[in-house]
């Protein structure tokens, strides 16, 4: 198939603070000069954010790796994981077709995307909420016919029960992945015949489902709000191990990158997430809060009132901060990253323009 980047794409591409923070630490994982092994980390990380690889994130990150363009390019248009055309906001279903599940009936799942989505894959359904394409096999083929959805695998299905999935998601439900006809994992439809005494004490789901139940995150995007392991590889002081004496020294240069990178020059973040607030707003005044999508009159009231006044306040909130505010704001719980607050705030911060700003500043949005 003949993958191109998409004909609209977006002006510029910038990380959220959490995820940029995440990105410069994946950096870390590789020797010097070898930075551009984090590409493919760093491009999934863009996708998540966007949904969808969008050129100017290619170029941001092939800027970050000190690399050409076309080499962020090369690998986006590679790997069929890169989506280079917008996908449904809330999911784009990945429907196996290889062998078992064709034999089995994907091409009646098939039927039902081109039914309920669009004609064609790859394309947006109508309401730009879904779009579908099919892929090679995911390795669940003892449960084809099968679709991946999100991060999740929804295996043992029937065309009717796919479509019901799909009716679910529309409304706004998860429903549960993993097999669809009863089956507990990949045991034989009639029950296990063989290491029975594995039956007893387990979760209710298998351990795949059990953990996406948990998590709750099947078709949730990576937003930077996950729990942030920025470093492990690195130990829990996030720094380089130290030469021991009569080893050689790592070269001075690549150790000052290595602790650049490490250690971003940020404030560090409160136990609970709580942001710094300030008691009024700095010399100068208060920041116009609704130029950000998502802070209409009664949300800046509200912001103004918990001690946040400006753009660049909202710029800094790192993801356990975003959490903090998410979580505090009565009424309005997930809006910070639900529409992308902080993203937004920093180039308002910089004096820069949002369509959105753009359209307050021309008035009539909230007169
Ligand atoms: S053939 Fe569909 S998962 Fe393997």
């Amino acid at each position: 198939m003949l993958r191109r980047l998409h004909h609209s794409q977006p002006d510029d591409f910038a990380f959220t603070a959490a995820n940029q923070a995440w990105a410069e630490a994946q950096v870390t994982k590789y020797p010097q000069g070898r930075q551009a092994s984090a590409i493919i980390a760093l491009l999934w990380r863009a996708q998540e954010q966007t949904g969808w690889l969008t050129r100017p994130a290619m170029e941001h990150i092939a800027d970050m790796l000190g690399l050409a363009h076309i080499r962020a390019y090369e690998v986006a248009s590679f790997y069929f994981m890169f989506q280079l055309k917008p996908v449904g906001s809330v999911a784009n279903i990945q429907i196996c077709g290889t062998t078992s599940c064709m034999i089995c009936g994907a091409e009646d799942l098939i039927g039902i995307c081109r039914e309920k989505i669009a004609a064609n894959p790859h394309e947006l359904s109508a309401d730009g909420r879904f779009s579908w394409e099919e892929v090679e096999c995911l390795g669940a083929c003892t449960n084809a016919p099968m679709a991946q959805i999100g991060k999740d695998y929804y295996e043992d299905l029937t065309a009717a029960r796919f479509s019901e999935i799909l009716d679910e998601l529309a409304a706004g439900k998860v429903p549960v992945p993993g097999p669809q006809n009863g089956r507990y994992a990949a045991e034989p439809l009639g029950g296990l015949t063989s290491l029975t005494e594995y039956d007893s004490g387990k979760t209710q789901y298998n351990a795949s489902v059990q953990a996406a139940v948990d998590l709750g995150d099947t078709i949730k995007r990576i937003d930077g709000t996950e729990v942030p392991l920025l470093t492990p590889w690195l130990g829990k002081a996030g720094k380089r191990p130290v030469a021991s004496s009569g080893a050689a020294k790592p070269k001075a240069k690549a150790k000052a990158k290595a602790k650049a990178v490490v250690k971003p020059k940020v404030k560090p973040v409160a136990k609970d997430g709580k942001p710094e607030m300030l008691t009024s707003a700095r010399a100068g005044g208060a920041d116009d809060l609704k130029q950000i999508k998502g802070v209409g009159p009664k949300m800046e009231a509200m912001l103004n009132k918990m001690g946040f006044y400006h753009f660049d306040q909202v710029a800094g909130w790192r993801a356990k901060e975003v959490q903090w505010v998410d979580d505090n704001l009565e009424g309005f719980k997930g809006r910070v990253s639900r529409d992308e607050w902080v993203k937004q705030a920093k180039v308002l911060a910089k004096g820069g323009i949002t369509e959105f700003s753009k359209k307050v500043k021309k008035g009539g949005v909230y007169e």
